[in-house]
């Protein structure tokens, strides 16, 4: 069946890189399910919620822990163990059964992180936080005072990214996102609200960059430059970021630099991708101004827009959210011109 004209640049297969084809541009946008076991597995359900997505262009989970002790959120699963990489592998496997391809997204919240989980304050490039309540899916959290991270404990953080990859790898997934959007630990080191630090990894847009750089290269050298997307977030706009005059100066030298890294894509990472004046344009036209390679759209996008984004050069790849969660069978009604559901919070509950 050919797709109705309004949505056909979707369908139109795409070379991610030279060992991935796309059958589509259609994204699933890493979205939080908040089920984990005790150990921090994902739940059963991950299988038949990523299988059943399964017809995407490329299927990317939602954001996984990369070790141990960083956990700030209700049931978010991990890669750190065996028990995690077995459960995930299944997932993995389900997926491709199903013929789709799968990305996992790896994250370290930063100072988003809280000791109710694992008994520890969180750690962040610098001792800023936000006194106040935090909003939280079945938990009432107060935000806390992060302990600013020694040179140590950043080359510690590299290395468990590093394992995270490669046990994604090990897994069968496709390859890894880094969540460097949302205000989490990539984006708090670029950022001069959560960075204050004096010594090498911060005081100059090249030093705040040095993070997120280090880490691109680290785990690229590790799987695969072509096994690397990255998530970006040119506005602050969650986990009380706050934007600073300077602070893209910084963003400017990870995206410059980042072209000598070969990555597979970059991706937006906004809740709603409308023009902003400081960035002058929406964040999808920031990142296409200074990333050569492939781009992500995301950020609201009803399927035309993203269609249109696709069609005029503006984006390679359309990405979905709410609307994927709320229609496990996006794919095929796009292409039979068939109704959406909408989505509500109430999509959430149906998770397993
Ligand atoms: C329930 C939910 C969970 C989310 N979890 C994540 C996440 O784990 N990682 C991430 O980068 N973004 C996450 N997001 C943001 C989405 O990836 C996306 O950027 C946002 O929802 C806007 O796109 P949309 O309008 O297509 O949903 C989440 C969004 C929702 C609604």
């Amino acid at each position: 069946m050919t797709p109705p004209d309004d949505v056909a640049a979707l369908f139109r297969p795409f070379d991610l890189t030279p060992r991935l084809r796309l059958p589509n541009r259609i994204v699933l946008a890493p979205c939080t399910r908040n089920r984990a076991e005790h150990d921090l597995s994902p739940t059963p359900g991950a299988i038949d919620h990523y299988a059943d997505r399964a017809a995407a262009g490329l299927l990317i989970t939602e954001a996984v822990l990369i070790s141990h002790g960083i956990q700030g959120y209700v049931d978010t699963p991990g890669i750190f163990t065996d028990a995690h990489q077995a459960a995930w592998a299944k997932v993995a496997t389900a997926v491709h059964e199903r013929g789709g391809r799968i990305f996992m997204q790896l994250w370290h919240p930063g100072r988003m992180a809280h000791s109710h989980f694992h008994g520890v304050p969180p750690r962040a490039p610098s001792a800023v936080f936000d006194p106040g309540p935090r909003r939280q899916t079945r938990v009432s959290l107060e935000h806390e005072p992060p302990v600013p991270l020694s040179e140590g404990e950043i080359s510690g953080i590299l290395c468990d990214y590093e394992q995270a990859a490669q046990r994604a790898i090990a897994a069968g997934f496709d390859g890894v996102e880094i969540h460097g959007a949302n205000g989490y630990l990539p984006e708090q080191f670029w950022r001069m609200h959560t960075n204050r630090r004096t010594d090498g990894w911060g005081g100059t847009p090249e030093r705040r960059a040095r993070f997120c750089l280090a880490l691109c290269s680290r785990v690229a050298a590790a799987i695969g430059p072509d096994r690397v997307g990255l998530r970006l977030s040119p506005m602050a706009y969650f986990s009380e970021m706050k934007y600073m005059p300077g602070d893209n100066l910084a963003l400017d030298v990870i995206l410059s630099r980042l072209s000598g890294v070969g990555l597979a894509y970059v991706h937006t990472g906004i809740i709603d991708d409308k023009p902003e004046a400081v960035l002058g344009g929406t964040c999808t036209q920031y990142l296409r101004a200074r990333w050569p390679g492939v781009l992500v759209t995301n950020g609201a996008l009803t399927p035309e827009k993203g269609a249109a984004l696709v069609a005029a050069g503006e984006a390679e790849l359309a990405a979905f959210g709410k609307l994927f969660l709320a229609n496990a069978d996006l794919v095929a009604r796009l292409s039979q011109g068939m109704p959406l559901e909408p989505y509500s919070r109430a999509v959430l509950d149906r998770f397993t």
